[in-house]
């Protein structure tokens, strides 16, 4: 069986990759008219990532509904109007060999601009949050639709797959976790159910062979938070209601307890990723810490992970993808632009 490497390509369903480099989402706060339209900041940020070899690029949190946003500089697919503006950099991004791919979520509790931000229960994240209002039952229903809608709009500007954000305590996670979801109908009975309905309603708004990508924290950090045999259980819930590829994150959702805060150090989170693919033999994308190209390497050749995301590194660098490639000696020469080769 031969090794994997970052510069293997990789398939699910219709998606191909040039390798196996990912670009994790990242927040830009930059729209500038609170429109939640992508401007000239996110075009050259995106593409120029493209033009840096990455195999798939993961367009950040961008958002449901205007209160879905965590502030007014974040994205945002609530309006047919804002499809040409990602129409662009998709366009943009393909011409470069690279696929991409858009973030759907919305910040629940977490919206902070927003003056009344909602979420499952009336619990703040934390004691600097406003309280936000709980979501009526019928108000929890429509939500799952703008999931729906939003994923129609991003199919509509081209993009080549879709990630739902269900970690770091946004609204998915909030719906999942005990700590933030202490309600008494059938979305607090099923700690699951607002995310498979989510699921349900977004595949619905894509093409059968388009690939479904989900976000989770599977793991927690706070006091009581749930530990990664909840993760496991809740990535196969997810999964059986037709999530094709697991992106695996942890905690986000409140202050780290100082029994469980993690020691922040390369690959941190891998070992979580690991587990999931092992329980439930599913490709997973790992993240946290693997922009050193020797530990990306072995996290993909130890068979831990398919895929490498990494955020920070690409901020540094946006070439990142044909370094990482170059350095762990593999074939980054196809994945150099032309005018670039000599610098190379
Ligand atoms: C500036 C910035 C913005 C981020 N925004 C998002 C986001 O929109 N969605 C998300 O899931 N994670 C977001 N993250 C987390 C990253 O995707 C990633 O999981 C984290 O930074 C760990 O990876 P790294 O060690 O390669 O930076 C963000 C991180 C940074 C640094």
């Amino acid at each position: 069986m031969s090794t994997t490497t970052l510069d293997s390509s990789f398939r699910i369903k219709n998606l191909e990759l040039r390798n196996r480099t990912v670009m994790a989402p990242m927040c830009q706060y930059s729209v500038h008219e609170k429109d939640g339209t992508p401007t000239d900041w996110h075009y050259v940020h995106y593409v120029s990532r493209a033009v840096g070899g990455v195999g798939l690029i993961i367009v950040e949190m961008t958002n449901v509904e205007p209160a879905g946003r965590i502030t007014d500089g974040c994205l945002g697919l609530w309006a047919d109007e804002q499809i040409p503006a990602f129409r662009r950099i998709v366009d943009a991004a393909h011409g470069h060999g690279a696929k991409i791919g858009i973030q759907i979520a919305h910040a629940g509790r977490k919206a902070t601009d927003d003056p009344s931000p909602v979420a499952p229960s009336a619990i703040p994240f934390d004691d600097r949050s406003k309280t936000p209002r709980e979501l009526t039952t019928d108000e929890v229903k429509a939500m799952v639709l703008k999931f729906g809608e939003a994923t129609r709009r991003a199919v509509e500007a081209g993009f080549d797959t879709i990630e739902l954000h269900g970690a770091h305590g946004y609204l998915i996670h909030q719906f999942h976790s005990p700590r933030s979801n202490t309600r008494d109908d059938e979305y607090g009975r099923d700690l699951t159910l607002f995310g498979r309905e989510v699921i349900a309603e977004v595949k619905h708004n894509m093409p059968e062979d388009m690939p479904l990508l989900f976000r989770i924290s599977a793991l927690e950090y706070t006091e009581g938070g749930y530990g990664i045999e909840t993760g496991i259980e809740l990535c196969r819930a997810y999964l059986e209601a037709g999530v094709d590829l697991l992106h695996i994150s942890t905690g986000g959702e409140g202050v780290p307890s100082a029994e469980r805060r993690p020691k922040v150090e390369p690959a941190f989170q891998l070992h979580a990723a690991q587990a999931v693919k092992e329980a439930l033999g599913v490709p997973v994308i790992a993240v946290g810490m693997l922009d050193d190209p020797a530990v990306a390497s072995e996290a993909l050749a130890s068979g831990k992970a398919d895929l490498i995301a990494v955020a920070r590194g690409l901020l540094r660098d946006p070439y990142w993808a044909l370094h990482a490639i170059a350095a762990s000696g593999g074939n980054y020469k196809t994945a150099v632009p032309k005018p670039y080769e000599r610098g190379f």
